[in-house]
């Protein structure tokens, strides 16, 4: 378990606001610690490459331990406008920004119902694919020359998984396969992957990732270096969250190498905090890892210092909650930066940091969690 280190408090404080060192307030303690330095779970930040230069990527090597790509790793994202597989010079950027700045990667997605190639379910004469035997065949090889491919572009660069110049130690596997709705007898949403290979998606998934990452690509003496996710949002709701946690107890019934569940927990004020703790309690009784993967929290419109105050105690409830599970999480991650770059700015101030990188009560919600 990590340890935050408190530094001198003036000496921190005269560095961070680069006053002389003999400034004489003694500052709040939460003003002169980092995010990594005070909450002892593994805290991460999606970003894409704007994260990776400038005042961005000082605030992102300064806070966080691991990275993950908001768009820069999923499927489309590793193909050229002529269909032809390459290393996604987003995800270099990143994955290089990671390295220089010895922080750990979370890569984020293999497979998704969306942000896929337009061709993907498309046969070599651009045919929609069907379900047929033959079309179940060429959509699984497309899958595994898919993953293999991301995965050797890893390790052609950063070396085995498992060793210290790769930082990848996660990556989630399957992305929102749940249904919104009780609508599905799986609860499985209605995509392309579903309609052409059923269920049976999922455990290819894994089952290609686990080969790739874990094996072929994998240090010889690593034990499982890539913890492989799935990953869902709304689990905070029993519905969605009860049949994630049916889907995941028959693929680990099948013997599918699935290491960990992710939650997304895009969430609001009007979410009680501690249905986020229910969701991770739902799957305790599971032989899986658990992590926070997408955290936000929308302060509703207009986000005024009031609603900026209880976003606030609601992050620093919610870290609370996050590091005193006895089972600890693998890594907590906030979906974004900064407000400006949200994908959700338009629902109120969802992040930490406000635009030009202030520190929001927010921030120090998540620093004081560890009082
Ligand atoms: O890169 C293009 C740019 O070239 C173009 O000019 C611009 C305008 O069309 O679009 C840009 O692509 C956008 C992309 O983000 C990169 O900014 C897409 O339109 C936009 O749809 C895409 O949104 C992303 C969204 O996933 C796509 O579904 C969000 O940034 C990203 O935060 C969001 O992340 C998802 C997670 O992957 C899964 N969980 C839910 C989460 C929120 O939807």
């Amino acid at each position: 378990m990590r340890t935050g280190r408190i530094v001198s408090a003036s000496l921190a404080l005269s560095v961070a606001l680069g006053l002389s060192s003999c400034t004489t307030t003694v500052p709040e303690r939460s003003q002169v610690r980092s995010i990594k330095g005070a909450v002892d779970v593994p805290v991460g930040v999606a970003i894409d490459v704007r994260g990776t230069a400038g005042d961005a990527a000082s605030v992102v090597s300064a806070e966080f331990d691991q990275i993950t790509a908001e768009n820069d790793m999923k499927p489309e994202a590793w193909y050229d406008d002529d269909a032809q597989f390459r290393f996604g010079p987003g995800a270099k950027k990143i994955t290089d920004f990671a390295v220089a700045h010895g922080m750990s990667v979370y890569g984020h997605t293999l497979v998704w119902y969306k942000q896929n190639p337009e061709w993907f379910f498309l046969d070599d004469e651009g045919g929609e694919l069907t379900g047929s035997a033959s079309d179940e065949a060429f959509l699984t090889e497309r899958l595994r020359t898919h993953i293999f491919a991301v995965a050797e572009s890893f390790h052609n660069v950063y070396g085995d998984f498992g060793t210290d110049g790769n930082p990848i130690v996660a990556f989630d596997v399957v992305n929102e396969a749940i249904s919104d709705a009780n609508d599905d007898a799986a609860g499985l949403r209605d995509s392309s992957w579903e309609r052409i290979l059923g269920e049976d998606y999922i455990d290819l998934a894994f089952e290609f990732a686990d080969e790739a990452f874990n094996d072929r690509f994998a240090a010889p003496d690593a034990d499982r270096p890539v913890a492989l996710f799935i990953n869902d949002y709304d689990t905070e709701f029993e519905g969605k969250r009860d049949r994630l946690h049916s889907l995941v107890e028959r693929l680990l019934d099948r013997g599918v190498p699935v290491d960990g569940v992710g939650h997304q927990f895009h969430t609001r004020l009007s979410t009680d905090v501690d249905d986020l703790g229910a969701a991770l309690a739902a799957f305790d009784d599971l032989d899986v890892l658990q992590a926070v993967t997408e955290l936000d929290v929308a302060t509703g419109i207009p986000a005024d210092n009031a609603a900026l105050d209880e976003q606030g105690d609601y992050y620093r409830d919610a870290f609370r909650i996050f590091r005193e599970r006895d089972d600890p999480l693998f890594s907590v991650s906030l979906w974004g930066l900064s407000d400006d770059r949200s994908w959700r700015a338009d629902e109120g101030a969802p992040l930490l940091f406000g635009s030009g990188l202030t520190k929001k009560p927010a921030y120090f919600g998540v620093i004081d969690s560890a009082e």
